[in-house]
């Protein structure tokens, strides 16, 4: 499978750029992947002549058809854009009208080949989400005209310069995961805790009791008012902001099976001393109806790979209460070792 990742922005080396090149690193490992620049081509505005209404191609002939070719040439298509006044950049807007010869509101109209997929990933300084939306639903547009099946999107905020995109890189490498299970046709993946999926999220977060073999989830049987307000602090703890005294940034993941969610993850980007002798970095909990199901070994398979990309230490630390076989179950699965022991628990490692 071919996949296709374009900077839709016209700065080679900024901010677009390296998000750029994490996700065609991520990508290649699965399949032959390619990145490409809205600035290696070159290529007019499109005039609105109308002339692709009757003739399906342009009167053009330049630069438009090696990126084009691009198109037809890949099964997954990721275009990466900042926000550029609250849009596209306008580089990438040119593309988008020169592509009206494949645009399916006329007849007839060029087509580029069934089957393809495609992702959007926004990015902006400011902190709002809602801007991100906007530039994603451009995207998502585009794609629907063009009838590549709109898969997935990430929004990023608070991206200047590339020295920012280092905070996302836990949640781009699992947009990433998320890419590859879809189009391998197996459909668990993990998503960072976020605002879009909030009704799903309260939900499954409400139903988690306080503490399940260990697990801890402190808003068991919480309101969908105050849901607003813990979703603001379980995100804002993935930056490293509203921890409490002596806690470490910790992101949570709602494993998602298809478009339901099945699990809850929490990767602890980093070990205190409390935590060495403790929980370790990864919390997981599986939903009682979908347990016996392999999500549990799969869903830790995905965050140890977040993980090894993510925490300094040398191996994964977890600990498990000896109460819970399928849990100790899935660890060793994952090529976990027993460390050591004490009354209650194993404390588990893996190696990165
Ligand atoms: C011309 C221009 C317009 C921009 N407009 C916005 C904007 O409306 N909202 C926003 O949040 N960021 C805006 N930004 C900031 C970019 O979205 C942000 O810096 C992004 O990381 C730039 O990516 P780059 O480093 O690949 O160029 C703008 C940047 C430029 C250069």
């Amino acid at each position: 499978m071919n996949a296709l990742v374009i900077n839709c922005c016209p700065v080679r080396n900024g901010a677009t750029a390296e998000i750029v090149s994490i996700i065609y690193h991520e990508l290649n490992a699965t399949f032959q992947a390619k990145a490409v620049c809205i600035s290696d081509y070159s290529f007019g505005f499109c005039n609105g002549c109308r002339s692709c209404h009757k003739a399906a191609e342009c009167v053009q002939n330049d630069d438009f058809g090696n990126i084009i070719a691009e198109f037809e040439n890949t099964d997954i298509i990721v275009c990466v854009a900042p926000s550029y006044w609250a849009d596209v950049p306008a580089q990438f807007k040119a593309f988008i009208d020169r592509c009206t010869p494949w645009c399916n509101t006329h007849e007839p109209h060029a087509r580029l080949k069934s089957g393809k997929k495609g992702y959007s990933v926004a990015l902006r300084t400011g902190p709002n989400m809602k801007e991100c939306e906007k530039i994603i639903g451009t995207i998502e547009h585009f794609y629907g005209h063009m009838e590549i099946e709109c898969c997935g999107h990430l929004g990023l905020c608070s991206v200047e310069y590339k020295e920012d995109v280092n905070r996302h890189r836990a949640e781009i490498i699992a947009f990433c995961n998320q890419i590859k299970k879809i189009s391998k046709g197996t459909l668990l993946y993990l998503k960072p805790a976020n605002t879009n999926d909030i009704e799903k999220e309260f939900l499954f977060v409400r139903d988690i009791p306080v503490d399940e073999n260990g697990y801890i989830n402190e808003y068991y049987g919480i309101s969908r008012k105050d849901f607003d307000n813990a979703l603001d602090t379980i995100i804002a703890n993935s930056r490293g902001e509203k921890l409490p005294e002596g806690y470490v940034p910790m992101t949570s993941y709602f494993l998602w099976n298809n478009d339901t969610i099945v699990g809850k993850l929490d990767l602890r980007q980093y070990l205190c001393e409390s935590l060495i002798n403790g929980a370790g970095h990864i919390g997981f909990y599986i939903s009682p109806e979908y347990r016996g199901k392999g999500f549990g070994t799969e869903g830790l398979k995905l965050i140890i790979d977040i993980a090894r990309n993510v925490v300094p230490e040398e191996e994964i630390y977890l600990r498990v209460n000896k109460n819970n076989p399928a849990s100790l179950k899935a660890m060793l699965k994952n090529n976990g070792y027993i460390h050591h022991e004490d009354n209650e628990s194993y404390f588990v490692r893996i190696k990165k």
